[in-house]
């Protein structure tokens, strides 16, 4: 999915070690469908090179603001008013400081002020530029100023120190620019959500589980931060990683059986938004054995269920009524092989939930794809076949109108 196609991105590099990362950053940008136009810094230049970045992108790169082949020589104003966002990785504290300045004596740092577009700076320095109070001025008056600031991490720094000031990785600042072009419909809104399988255990080796990838939870989970919303992401065992971390904007807690899920769930239910993604094991193990069971010949042992609670219409029941509407606002989902309409019905009606989101066709375990049926109190809407993270932003769009 090209998530930035028809994006215009002018790519700023200012001097830093971590532009050794940059190349990768414009690959990803590429892949998600922008065009990036390149501007460096003269320091960035002794760390990538700009052929590096005029092959990556298929574009000049621009160096210098007396660039003669510009119409105009206007490099300053004509590169800024073709882009959609200027995005700075890595931003260096000289680069910070001027611009929080509104200084301007290169061509990145002019193309910032003479700017009408939103600017991104990848903040990447040693951990004692970053907690000097001067750097620290520089980061509260580019927020001031309407400058998204996508990190700096903690971690390991090229001089060796372990601290804060990591320029985050390619991947995670290609998603937060991704992020920062969708539709911010879920601001100051709390979502809740349930993803993937739960594990009963039958004894330490064995257990019962459900198929569920967690893909469609992650995917919402990703959606609602994307929209603007805090989330607090409730994760049956699964592999996937948790989306948008370094927007600090998720809560991720991790649960194996289904009680574990509904405890960590009643917890957090005071929240504008519910989505009950997770396969929840219908029944848990009655007396889960603390050794394991060893096996005596061919007899099969005799394991007694205890039927779990039902997480949702339990969230469902604390549910208040705010401005005529259920709160949280309670969205359940259905994974049926027959008759997907009738039984998403019946179960919102039985649950006492506002909207059922059904699964249509027998191939959406672990797959990428899906195709939705939303059911709720004005009928049943299809969301045709695409990429989970498309339905979920559809999906999320849709709830955002009901709340
Ligand atoms: O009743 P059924 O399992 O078919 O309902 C599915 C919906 O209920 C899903 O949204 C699922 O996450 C939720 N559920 C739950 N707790 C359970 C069982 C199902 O939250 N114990």
């Amino acid at each position: 999915m090209q998530s930035l196609l028809n994006k215009k991105i002018l790519l700023g590099i200012s001097g830093g070690i971590a532009a050794y990362k940059t190349p990768e950053l414009a690959r990803l940008l590429i892949q998600g469908g922008a065009s990036v136009q390149v501007v460096m810094t003269e320091a960035a230049q002794q760390f990538v090179t700009p052929v590096t970045m005029q092959a990556l992108t298929g574009n000049p790169v621009y160096l210098s603001q007396w660039d003669s082949t510009i119409p105009n020589n206007m490099a300053h104003i004509e590169l800024s008013r073709s882009a959609d966002a200027i995005v700075i990785a890595p931003a260096s504290a000289d680069l910070m400081a001027k611009i929080s300045l509104g200084l301007a004596d290169d061509l990145l740092s002019t193309l910032c002020l003479a700017r009408d577009c939103p600017l991104l700076i990848a903040p990447a320095m040693n951990k004692q530029m970053w907690e000097h109070a001067a750097t620290q001025r520089s980061a509260q008056r580019l927020n001031a100023n309407g400058v998204a600031l996508l990190g700096p991490a903690s971690g390991f720094q090229a001089c060796g120190e372990v601290g804060m000031g990591r320029m985050l990785e390619p991947s995670e600042i290609a998603e937060q620019v991704i992020a920062f072009f969708q539709k911010k419909s879920l601001i100051g809104k709390k979502v809740l959500i349930t993803a993937g399988p739960t594990f009963e255990a039958i004894d330490p080796v064995r257990g019962i589980t459900n198929h569920s990838s967690g893909k469609m939870g992650f995917a919402i989970a990703r959606a609602a931060l994307e929209a603007g919303a805090q989330v607090h992401l409730i994760a049956g065992p699964c592999t996937l990683e948790t989306p948008l971390e370094a927007s600090g904007k998720i809560i991720r807690t991790n649960v194996t059986s289904a009680k574990e899920m509904h405890t960590a769930a009643m917890n957090a239910a005071d929240c504008d938004v519910f989505f009950a993604v997770a396969a929840v094991a219908d029944w848990g193990i009655a007396k889960p054995s603390k050794e394991k069971i060893k096996r005596q010949g061919k007899e099969a042992p005799n394991i007694e269920f205890n039927a779990n609670p039902d997480i949702l219409v339990d969230v469902a029941q604390t549910a208040k009524t705010k401005n005529g509407k259920p709160h949280p606002y309670c969205v359940g989902f259905a994974a049926e092989s027959t008759d997907l309409e009738a039984h998403a019905s019946e179960k919102r009606k039985r649950k006492g939930i506002p909207m059922v989101v059904g699964n249509i066709g027998p191939d959406t375990f672990g797959s990428d794809l899906n195709e939705l049926l939303v059911v709720d109190d004005a009928g049943s809407k299809k969301i045709a076949k695409a990429e989970k993270l498309q339905l979920a932003r559809q999906l999320i769009q849709l709830v955002a109108k009901k709340i």
